[in-house]
């Protein structure tokens, strides 16, 4: 297991200019398997995810290559319509294949996936929706068997959260199924817009996607198409934090400020500057935030996975902050660690109270998922001395050469 060493002290300034979103480029992936063809994918970050969904395409029948930042996937005729076990707990976003692939062959054999550090993340929504499509389930021995005998239909679908798979998961089965579909309660995520981009780039009648009421009307057939990946606005709010944290200022490039409206507005009440472009924005951090009350929600809410990094900044602010998770039952490993940094903050049900310090001290602590990683290294960008973050393989399921750009922008950090 590689760690990340990083010594407090120097602001985080400069330039950056983001890569593709981890949240949409997997989900174009599976999107390929709804039509046989060559596609190319460009501003493809280089990360684990991205790798682990091309095993799962391979295990589907397809080829993947990637050329610097540009990815080409081949999608044969005929498909090996599973995603086994070990790829499934290695990245959940497999199950996404489901939709994809009952709309393509009327069968799909996904292993359920179990649960993880965020709580136990059921894909109920994802299984009715399907069902209401004229699909039949039935687990058996772990694997999910999926069937669509006599293919999928368009129908209503209103579903009780916005969740972001679940939407994902019924406009991917849809755009094949005959009629037409309207997914309300949607999520409005600008992944899942750029999604539907690329699917109606494939041939597809998607409207109102970015909107809470998406129609579908579906299509006999798709065909491949290219596409440029949407950029990383959670990677250009965790650059944004770290500037933030350090007291620099930083230029985000190639991600627009809309895209990050909600956690933009909670940084400026915070203390920092914010100058917004088209396609780019500037931060600049304060000599010490102000404390804030904070809710995380489905877009256009401030997003869960900014959470951690948003604590990790606020963990030195002026008075007592309350961060409510609203989307995941449980997301606070991450707390121990932190006040193992010296920081003052506890859990209570789904509220997060950070009392602000002085100082944070470096030292060893855990990474434990994507987000956390990121968090404890805005900490330790902000902290006295070296903090050392094991289990570094988490932040390269989602941050391409994190390292290697923080280095650039000044921190004193490597691996
Ligand atoms: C996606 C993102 C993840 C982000 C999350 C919320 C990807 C690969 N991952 O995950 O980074 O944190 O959106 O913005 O894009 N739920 C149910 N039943 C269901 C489906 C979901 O109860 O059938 C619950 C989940 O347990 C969770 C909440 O809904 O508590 C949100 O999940 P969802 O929006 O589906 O997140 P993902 O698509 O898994």
């Amino acid at each position: 297991m590689d760690s990340i060493r990083v010594v407090g002290g120097n602001p985080i300034s400069g330039e950056v200019t983001v890569h593709g979103a981890k949240n949409a480029v997997l989900k174009h992936m599976v999107a390929m398997l709804l039509a046989p063809g060559r596609y190319r994918l460009d501003n493809v970050p280089g990360i684990l995810d991205v790798d682990i969904m091309g095993e799962v395409l391979e295990h589907i029948g397809a080829a993947c290559t990637r050329n610097g930042s540009v990815i080409t996937v081949d999608v044969p005729d005929k498909l090996n319509p599973e995603a086994p076990l070990d790829l499934v707990r290695r990245m959940r976003a497999s199950i996404l294949v489901l939709g994809a692939l009952l709309a393509r062959g009327g069968a799909a054999r996904v292993a359920q996936p179990g649960g993880d550090d965020f709580g136990s993340r059921p894909i109920g929504m994802h299984i009715q929706g399907l069902e209401q499509m004229g699909a039949e389930f039935e687990l058996r021995h772990g694997v999910l068997n999926a069937t669509a005998p006599n293919g999928l239909t368009g129908t209503e679908i209103f579903l009780e959260f916005p969740s972001v798979g679940a939407t994902e998961n019924l406009l991917l089965a849809a755009v094949l199924a005959k009629g037409s579909t309207v997914i309300g309660n949607a999520a409005r995520e600008p992944e899942l817009a750029d999604l539907a981009n690329l699917l109606n780039a494939m041939g597809a009648d998607v409207r109102g996607a970015g909107t809470s009421t998406i129609e579908v009307y579906g299509v006999p057939e798709l065909h491949p198409a290219d596409h440029t990946v949407v950029a990383d606005r959670l990677v250009a709010g965790t650059y944004a934090l770290a500037a933030a944290a350090t007291g620099g200022t930083l230029q985000v490039n190639g991600c627009d400020p809309d895209f990050l409206r909600m956690e933009l507005r909670k940084m400026e009440a915070a203390g920092c500057t914010v100058v917004r472009g088209a396609d780019t924005f500037t931060v600049s951090g304060p000599e010490r935030p102000n404390a804030q009350d904070i809710a995380t929600l489905p877009y256009p809410g401030f997003h869960t996975d900014m959470h951690p990094q948003m604590v990790a900044f606020l963990a030195k602010a002026t008075g007592t902050s309350l961060v409510t998770e609203n989307v995941y039952a449980a997301r606070f490993r991450y707390i121990g660690e932190l006040n193992r940094m010296g920081a003052d903050v506890h859990a209570d049900g789904q509220h997060v109270v950070i009392r602000g310090v002085d100082n944070l001290s470096g030292c060893e602590v855990d990474g434990c998922d994507i987000r956390a990683a990121a968090a404890l290294t805005i900490a330790g960008l902000s902290a006295d001395g070296e903090t050392i973050i094991r289990d570094a393989e988490h932040i390269d399921r989602g941050y391409d050469g994190f390292v290697e750009v923080l280095a650039s922008l000044g921190a004193d950090i490597d691996r």
